[in-house]
């Protein structure tokens, strides 16, 4: 039992072991957040809304003195146009064109259901909804707090439902929407680009307003959909963190707003640029759901706060804690020149190796020789593969192998027999040229006939060829948002339509074949969003397989995501993106933290690092569940340090596995150790490489030795704790 209220007072108070979440209703029936935060005491904390008479400002229209100032007041739920000046929650238009929305309290529910509105949701949990209504408009909102007595976590979304007789143009519908009174906060938000994706940024919070978005129609690699707010001095291990996090894989919107009475807004939701939905009489909009996580014992306690609610509650529970296939993936080894011989010798080459399944990568089906042709064609290519895929999926089953696939569905290529059949179901501007990206239209998903295409192509293949695992790949922004199928009123729902779209089609997979891995992927990370995860339990983390680069958006990604949501694999050096030259010791230790797996052509590797490849494979299954399940520690960051290390401990504190990159090496540089975290104190633990034993207080408290003297550039180490006693 998490939650309770006090009927009389209207307080709401969200507990769970470590946290409180505290409302109240005011005089004026808005409902306001009077803490969130580390657990309190079930105290009537209402004496901490300080207001006075501010001067430049609206008190509304049943206020009893000028201090009763929507601006002054910590919304909930924020609207426009009645005296509140900062970030909005929900904004509306009627008929009439006036958009005061009012919303007052009407009643609460506790163990409600929530709509999910065609989106991911989190599961079990015990939910409160409050309502909100505008009186005038009939507009109620309700409002959805989703619990867990053992995480410090709530995840927070809204229902707008429209009960009055008029049609309402929902101009904005966030998810979520908190004022925290000011501690010298700072945020960080993961920023980044494409094969640079979620790289850590933190700024002091300060007047104004500070929003992460995208409107590309994805989440982006540009920006992720995740803030948090951090205490002044908040460290890894030390201060408070509030991690903010929205469960949708489209065009979102996340702000931050410092205002003139010291109180910080964030919230955030669907982006509302070209956002406008109707909302005829008796209908709803349900907004995509957001976590939000808190800490009092640093960004890391917050990181596996928001890893546990996602494996335990989001991800399909058919992957989320299961041992992952190690596969190798061709598209690093071959691109797109490849012939059914060169595969089976790939394929061959890896028989009892350790990997079990091979996917075959872009370049399979129309005529695609290239990046300029035959999106939509899903029929396969015969000139290069004249036997069809079949040859190829028996080849890998005879040599004990799963056979994958790459497909990006959602796009189309003028070259293409799709396009030319059906060019009314590419995304345009009606009379304009259509823009292009990676020279690849996008498909209408919004549509069903598009959808259906989808499913019934993707089906037949999976079925003829036993697919076991599919790439879901998606290469591009999205430009020229319209849709042939919407009153022209309506053109501004495409871009969330578009991302419920393709949840339709990830829901219709997951059900037509529950056995089936989606991998997902978007240029890499480009939709590498918990929303995403709720379907693909891993995702291809970017197309920079660098091992360097890898240790920064590997420890970016882990802020919110964790280690089983990142498919990582080893790559050939020099690295095709940056050039750079790593060791394959490296590059197997730092792609070890993730669904691991291998991105070159195995044909041409040596013996020796085929050695290495089935030794590394037979200790990935012994450690798999650790990395899979366990809990991850951020020792030192590559963003401030000359290092990268970090640590998995198994949930029951008997095993742990570190691992350490030095970026570069220095002649007669200074020694360094680093300080384990997340041990059992009292417990001695051998370090399996050296047969050294220490208490887990030692290994805590002094640390370890980073061995990396005079070891070259970027040199790794692993380390394997075994608790004895
Ligand atoms: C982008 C992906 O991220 C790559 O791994 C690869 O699948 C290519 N697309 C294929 O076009």
């Amino acid at each position: 039992m998490s939650i309770f209220v006090n009927d009389e007072e209207k307080l709401f108070f969200i507990e769970t072991n470590d946290i409180s979440y505290v409302m109240c209703v005011n005089r004026l029936g808005i409902l306001e957040t009077l803490y969130f935060g580390k657990k309190v005491g079930r105290d009537d904390l209402r004496y901490i809304c300080r207001r006075g008479c501010r001067g430049y400002s609206a008190s509304m229209p049943d206020s009893k003195d000028r201090s009763e100032d929507a601006n002054q007041f910590r919304a909930e739920c924020s609207t426009s146009h009645y005296g509140d000046y900062r970030v909005p929650t929900v904004m509306a238009t009627f008929e009439d064109g006036s958009r005061v929305v009012d919303l007052r309290y009407e009643g609460y529910e506790i163990n409600a259901t929530r709509p999910d509105g065609g989106m991911p949701t989190v599961r079990d949990g015990e939910t409160l909804k409050i309502t909100l209504v505008d009186k005038k408009s009939l507009l109620k909102v309700n409002l959805y707090y989703t619990v867990y007595q053992d995480l410090a976590s709530v995840v927070r979304s809204l229902e707008i439902v429209n009960e009055g007789d008029e049609t309402v143009m929902l101009d904005r519908a966030f998810s979520f929407c908190i004022d925290l009174p000011n501690q010298e906060y700072k945020y960080l938000s993961l920023n980044g680009a494409h094969m640079n994706e979620r790289q850590i940024c933190v700024n002091d919070v300060i007047p104004g307003v500070y929003t992460v978005e995208s409107s590309r129609g994805t989440s982006s690699p540009q920006h992720n959909p995740f803030i948090a707010i951090l205490g002044k001095n908040a460290t890894e291990t030390e201060g408070e963190a509030f991690g903010f996090n929205l469960i949708y894989s489209g065009s979102f919107q996340i702000s931050v707003e410092l205002n003139e009475c010291n109180l910080v807004r964030v919230a955030g939701g669907v982006n509302s640029f070209d956002f406008c939905w109707e909302l005829k009489s008796g209908a709803s909009f349900v907004t995509p759901e957001c976590a939000i996580c808190y800490s009092s014992n640093g960004i890391g306690a917050m990181s596996r706060t928001f890893h546990d609610l996602y494996r335990d509650h989001l991800i399909n529970p058919n992957f989320a804690k299961k041992p992952r296939p190690i596969v190798i993936n061709n598209w690093e080894g071959t691109y797109f020149d490849f012939t059914e011989e060169k595969l089976c010798a790939m394929i061959e080459s890896v028989k009892g190796k350790g990997i079990d399944t091979f996917v075959l990568d872009d370049g399979w089906f129309g005529h695609r020789d290239n990046d300029y042709s035959s999106l939509g064609d899903w029929f396969v290519y015969e000139k290069k593969l004249p036997n069809g895929l079949k040859p190829i999926a028996q080849c890998c089953r005879r040599n004990g192998l799963k056979f994958g696939l790459w497909f990006e569905p959602e796009m189309v290529n003028r070259d293409s027999v799709l396009f030319e059949t059906h060019p009314e179901w590419t995304i345009q501007s009606p009379g304009r040229p259509i823009c292009k990206g990676r020279e690849q239209y996008v498909l209408d998903i919004t549509r069903e006939d598009v959808r259906e295409y989808i499913k019934k192509v993707m089906t037949d293949i999976i079925r003829e060829n036993d697919v076991e695992y599919v790439k879901w790949d998606m290469n591009r922004s999205l430009t020229e948002c319209w849709s042939q199928t919407l009153p022209s009123r309506r053109q501004k729902e495409f871009m969330h339509r578009y991302c419920l779209g393709y949840y339709d089609l990830l829901r219709y997979f997951e059900k037509e074949f529950p056995n089936l891995i989606i991998e997902g992927c978007a240029s890499g990370g480009g939709r590498f969003d918990a929303g995403q995860l709720a379907y693909t339990p891993q995702v291809w983390t970017s197309d920079n397989s660098d091992a360097y680069h890898r240790t920064k958006i590997q420890y970016g990604t882990s802020i919110c995501y964790p280690l089983s949501a990142m498919s990582c694999h080893v790559s050939v050096s020099p690295n095709h993106q940056t050039g750079r030259i790593t060791s394959f010791k490296s590059r197997c230790q730092i792609a070890y933290f993730g669904a691991t797996g291998y991105e070159f052509d195995p044909t041409k590797i040596t013996e020796e690092e085929m050695q290495e490849i089935v030794k590394r494979n037979e200790e990935y299954r012994r450690d798999e569940e650790i990395i899979l399940t366990g809990d991850l520690y951020r020792i030192n960051s590559p963003f401030d340090t000359n290092f990268f290390t970090q640590m998995v401990v198994s949930k029951d504190k008997s095993k742990a596995i570190a691992v350490s990159m030095q970026v570069l090496a220095d002649a007669n540089g200074p020694f360094f150790t680093a300080r384990l975290q997340g041990l059992d104190a009292d417990a001695t633990y051998k370090i399996v490489e050296s047969g050294e034993t220490f208490k887990g207080s030692t290994l805590m408290g002094v640390g370890i030795n980073l061995p990396f003297c005079s070891h070259g550039d970027f040199a790794t180490a692993i380390w394997h704790f075994e608790k004895i006693d």
